[in-house]
């Protein structure tokens, strides 16, 4: 196929003085930039109530099918409206395709366009960066209201501002995600995922807005970011396997979880967490596992947690092996292998440390180490770790006392 007559040196050029990208040196050679394929040139019109999903779709075939190196799915300045949207491969192009926004892409606030769990959705895809320092709307204000998740277990989640599905070397980095319907980012079956200098934001009593959700993936990162949403900063499903937060700044929302865990049959396993240098501010939990009563048998196990600093989080550090269901039968979770180590700050509730484990299974090698939480003026009572089932180790200084 002949190279596509829309893409100029001169549309690289002009892009290039528009958005003072070139490098030092002034001018960057058009082979660094790639072939641009941006959405005006398929039809995209900025303004709220211009229709671009078409046009974003037609942009990505041209750039999915360019063979050569970084091309590059283009948004410019402006606000563009976009419905249910799948950006689909295999690619053509043996290099990764470059996802760039610089202006605003804004949901289309209307359930009944989604049928699938992404507003944005990217599958079957290997090598893909997202980047370009613009912002993703969902419009969540005007959709929240459709959520039911709070009187209905088995509700529909509005979809995903950006769900990837079986993509690999993924890089999405310096972006701004507001109000998504649903999750702000879902990440599932999927290997080596970065994400960083992300800011992600929605209000504190928006439903279900996780930041970050991964599930059935090894090999995801989160660094950098700032995250305040209504629900998890970042939440980890069934399968999520050698995952790292780096750097993450969390609050308001529910803080960092694993799970909810054991809700479906047969459950793959989540192993492999790190946890370092994040700050919780405001959170309604700091670092949770958290597990089904009656699941199937799976385990959650490997987690380090390590420099967590906590600011008036209501349960710094919680395991609750009874989450959202009252079922007599244990959970069958096995949670093991798991260090909290220089964990401070304070705690808004006098439960600093509530260990909730399964009576199926003790909770085992639970290390604790320099733990120094304080409780914050609305804590009331004595303060205290709570466990049941959980077998511990502490060392180091540990305020407030760790469990017996
Ligand atoms: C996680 O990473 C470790 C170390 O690199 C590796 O041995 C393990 O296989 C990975 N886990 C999965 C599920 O791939
Ligand atoms: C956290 O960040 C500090 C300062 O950058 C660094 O010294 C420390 O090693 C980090 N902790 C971890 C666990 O990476
Ligand atoms: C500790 O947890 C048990 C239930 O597991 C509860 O009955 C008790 O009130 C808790 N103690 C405190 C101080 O919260």
């Amino acid at each position: 196929m002949a190279m596509d007559n829309r893409v100029t040196s001169i549309a690289i050029l002009v892009f290039c003085s528009a958005l003072a990208c070139c490098n030092a040196g002034g001018v960057a050679a058009p082979q660094n930039i790639g072939q641009i394929f941006n959405v005006l040139n398929y039809g995209a019109k900025p303004g709220k109530n211009f229709d671009c999903t078409q046009a974003f779709i037609l942009t990505w075939k041209a750039a999915c099918n360019f063979v050569g190196p970084r091309a590059r799915f283009f948004v410019p300045q402006g606000i563009f409206t976009v419905g249910e949207a799948v950006f689909q491969g295999p690619c053509k192009s043996q290099f990764p395709i470059y996802f760039q926004v610089a202006g605003t892409v804004q949901a289309m606030p209307d359930p009944s366009v989604y049928s699938g769990q992404g507003w944005m959705s990217f599958s079957h895809i290997n090598g893909l960066i997202i980047t370009g320092g613009g912002t993703i709307d969902g419009q969540g204000p005007l959709v929240w209201q459709y959520n039911d998740c709070k009187r209905n277990g088995n509700c529909v989640h509005l979809p995903a501002s950006m769900h990837f599905n079986d993509v690999q070397h993924v890089k999405i980095k310096g972006l701004t995600y507001l109000n998504a319907m649903g999750f702000h980012m879902h990440i599932t079956n999927s290997f080596m995922v970065s994400a960083h200098s992300l800011t992600i934001t929605a209000p504190e009593d928006s439903p279900n807005t996780d930041g970050m959700h991964v599930s059935k993936s090894n090999s995801v990162k989160i660094a950098r970011s700032t995250i305040r949403t209504g629900d998890d900063c970042v939440s980890l499903g069934q399968g999520a396997t050698n995952v790292t937060v780096n750097k993450v700044i969390c609050g308001p929302g529910h803080g960092i979880s694993v799970g909810s865990l054991g809700k479906y049959p047969k459950e793959a396993d989540v192993r492999g967490l790190i946890v370092k240098n994040c700050t919780l501010q405001g959170t309604d939990n700091g670092i949770r596992i958290k597990t089904y009563p009656a699941s199937d048998p799976s385990a959650a196990a490997g987690m380090f947690f390590n420099d967590i600093v906590m600011e008036n989080v209501k349960n710094p550090i919680i395991i609750n092996q009874f989450y959202g269901s009252s079922s007599p039968k244990p959970s069958q979770v096995r949670i093991s292998d798991i260090v909290y180590n220089n964990i401070r700050g304070t705690s808004a509730t006098a439960v600093a440390i509530s260990l909730k484990c399964s009576p199926a299974f003790t909770c085992t090698n639970l290390h604790f180490s320099n733990i120094n939480l304080r409780p914050s003026p609305t804590a009331k009572g004595v303060f205290t770790s709570n466990c049941s089932n959980a077998h511990v180790m502490a060392n180091g200084p540990h305020f407030p006392a760790p469990c017996k």
